[in-house]
């Protein structure tokens, strides 16, 4: 497996970082996770407009997300991960330098890290749904910069296992936020809502693309907070991702959401979701 680490492309194995790195020691980086379907990646102009954003918001100097797709596109090649599914994962850190809490020199170069991974989805969880429970959004309040500072995200995710759900989804003042690595949609009275984009969540890629499949399929939108208290009246609940894609929700804190299975609004975004990718 070849990747590129800092202008370089080499053996993952050979790919080393010191351990002075920002990201290391304070999680100052930010990332981005992007899919492929037969070699094809899906929305690359997005996610990396999503990175300059995340950049920018952490001050981090770089600007050359424009070489960040080429090298994601030489590794697709390299690694011929042209067939299936595939992730391509970056992630850009403040540089290396003695630990203090400022920024480091100027002229401190970030550390930038491109992979490519072969990816299987679960199949069972995109035909069955999952289940999740409700757990304390303890994250920060710039949820929508896509830092790798994720340790509430670990937390509440292995919460879930350990509790024998499959994920968890954030509330903060009463409000159903998202999941610990993806947007949470639901469908009431035949509108599907979903969380406006504010500074509480990530403004996910594939959000946005399941906000365009609604429009194309007439059904109506809003973008609104989802109450704790109205999950329970759920007709339906999904939730979005680059690695979930339209994963539906079929039980809350063990309470079944609907008639406890995929509803059919989900399972019109599904079918229009993969004839999309499938077009690509
Ligand atoms: N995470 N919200 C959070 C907190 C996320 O981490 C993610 C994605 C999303 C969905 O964004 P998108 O549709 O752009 O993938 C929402 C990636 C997949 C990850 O951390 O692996």
């Amino acid at each position: 497996m070849i990747v590129y680490l800092n202008g370089e492309f080499l053996e993952k194995e050979k790919a080393l970082i010191s351990v002075e790195d920002r990201a290391f020691l304070f999680a100052d980086g930010v990332y981005e996770v992007i899919r492929c379907y037969e070699g094809q990646p899906f929305q690359l102009e997005e996610h990396l407009r999503r990175l300059d954003g995340s950049v920018r918001a952490i001050r981090i100097d770089f600007s050359d997300s424009g070489t960040i797709g080429q090298v994601a596109k030489r590794l697709i090649a390299e690694n011929r991960v042209t067939k299936g599914d595939a992730l391509i994962y970056i992630e850009i850190t403040r540089g290396s330098a003695p630990r203090v809490h400022t920024f480091p020199p100027t002229g401190t170069k970030p550390n930038v890290y491109v992979a490519t991974m072969e990816f299987h989805p679960k199949q069972h969880q995109l035909e069955n749904g999952i289940s999740v429970i409700l757990v304390p959004d303890i994250r920060w309040l710039r949820c929508d910069v896509k830092s790798v500072g994720l340790l509430p995200n670990v937390l509440m995710a292995q919460r879930a296992l350990d509790e024998g759900a499959d994920d968890a989804i954030f509330v903060r003042d009463g409000v159903a936020i998202e999941g610990t690595a993806s947007n949470v949609f639901g469908v009431f009275g035949g509108v599907v809502v979903t969380h406006p984009k504010t500074n509480l969540t990530l403004a996910g890629i594939t959000r946005d693309v399941v906000l365009e499949l609604c429009a194309k399929l007439g059904f109506p939108t809003r973008e609104a907070p989802i109450l704790e208290s109205q999950l329970s009246r759920a007709e339906e609940l999904f939730v979005t991702s680059t690695t979930m894609e339209i994963t539906p929700v079929v039980k809350v804190n063990g309470r079944a959401i609907g008639d406890g299975t995929p509803g059919s609004i989900t399972r019109r975004i599904q079918k229009a979701f993969r004839e999309l990718v499938t077009s690509l």
